[in-house]
């Protein structure tokens, strides 16, 4: 196929081709004759697919590395832009949230003042959603994550109750069938994958590719979504409820509320949030917890504690009253809790 025919195949311009040869992008082999470009099915798919990815953002560059890495397949990358999606337009709505508020203050006495206040608190916000790091790569745990959760017999399991509490999660979260149910920190599936009944819709979320892609070996009626607690890859008030196991416990108790808001913001009005993670009743259990841990010379139960964040439970429930909704909680065992959130 010529230039001209390729361009109006494709709805697009002969220089928006010569462009992305001239990047590197597609190689059209040429007449010798005429230098004519003679475009074959193989450069049409291609070119259909990088049109397709400027439509949705992706810089040429990014297009090169998708195009020159075959380990890494469409789909994957589709599901990494989406999520860095998520996060920019969470970032611009915090912004123009921010500026509503600013042209409110702005004809105050003082409003400097308030406006200051306002752009720190944003500082802030996007320092939230920025600073998290996989500290534990989860990468790596992925592999033999199923069998490293212990069962008994450890000096310090943290997994105790583990199944008890994934049941738990499961018998609280009261459903409509076909109900679309959302796994944040999903890990290798082993909580989503419990409401794949009466044709139920589950989304896995998880920062992890590795484990994301465990997941779906296991369990590919389960829809894996790359994401972050503090992003989740969802449109607003899209989702029926919100599990969770072992997961949010990785991030610090700030972090947690806004990782709670972000999950007010895709649930459904009367959607339900049922979260089975580490936590303490409040500061005095922590404190008592590891002063037991102390006084028994459990070094192995004290270092893991402060290696992660687990919740202070008062905290979290505080936040979701002041937030309007209800809240019922089970401590299952010294450091295992779980919250259920109804509206
Ligand atoms: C200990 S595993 C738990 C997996 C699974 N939910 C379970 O109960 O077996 C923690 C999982 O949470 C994910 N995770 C941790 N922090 C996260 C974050 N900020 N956003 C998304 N996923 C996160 C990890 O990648 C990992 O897969």
């Amino acid at each position: 196929m010529k230039i001209k025919e390729v361009a109006k195949f494709l709805n697009t311009t002969p220089k928006a081709l010569r462009f992305y040869e001239e990047k590197g992008l597609i190689t059209p082999k040429k007449d010798k004759s005429n230098q004519y470009r003679d475009f074959s099915e193989t450069d049409l798919y291609r070119l259909s697919t990088i049109l397709a990815l400027r439509e949705i953002g992706v810089s040429i560059r990014d297009i090169k590395t998708i195009l020159d890495n075959p380990e890494l397949s469409i789909t994957q990358y589709l599901d990494i832009q989406r999520s860095a999606l998520f996060e920019q337009w969470l970032e611009m709505r915090d912004m123009i949230e921010t500026i509503d508020q600013m042209l409110e203050k702005s004809t105050a006495p003082n409003s400097f003042e308030a406006i200051h206040q306002l752009a720190n608190h944003l500082k802030n916000m996007k320092e939230i959603r920025n600073k998290w790091h996989d500290r534990w790569n989860f990468d790596e745990q992925a592999i033999d994550y199923d069998d490293h959760i212990k069962k008994e017999g450890h000096i310090f399991n943290v997994h105790e109750g583990y199944d008890e509490a994934l049941s738990l999660v499961v018998e609280k979260v009261r459903l409509e069938p076909n109900s679309t149910i959302v796994d944040i920190g999903i890990g290798t599936g082993n909580l989503g994958s419990r409401f794949l009944t009466n044709g139920n819709k589950v989304i896995g979320i998880d920062q992890s590719e590795k484990m994301l892609e465990i997941c779906r070996e296991k369990h590919p009626e389960i829809e894996t979504r790359k994401g972050h607690f503090h992003a989740l890859p969802l449109l607003d008030q899209s989702v029926d409820a919100i599990v969770s196991s072992y997961a949010l416990h990785h991030l610090p108790d700030e972090e947690k509320l806004l990782a709670l808001a972000e999950m007010i913001r895709v649930l459904k009005p009367h959607g339900q949030i049922c979260i089975a993670d580490l936590m303490f009743a409040d500061e005095t259990h922590r404190k008592v917890v590891l002063e037991g841990f102390e006084k028994s010379g459990n070094r192995i139960a004290i270092d893991a504690i402060e290696d992660e964040y687990y919740a202070d439970k008062s905290l979290l429930v505080e936040w979701i009253k002041e937030n309007g909704y209800k809240v019922e909680t089970k401590q299952l065992n010294d450091i295992l809790g779980i919250i259920c959130i109804y509206s």
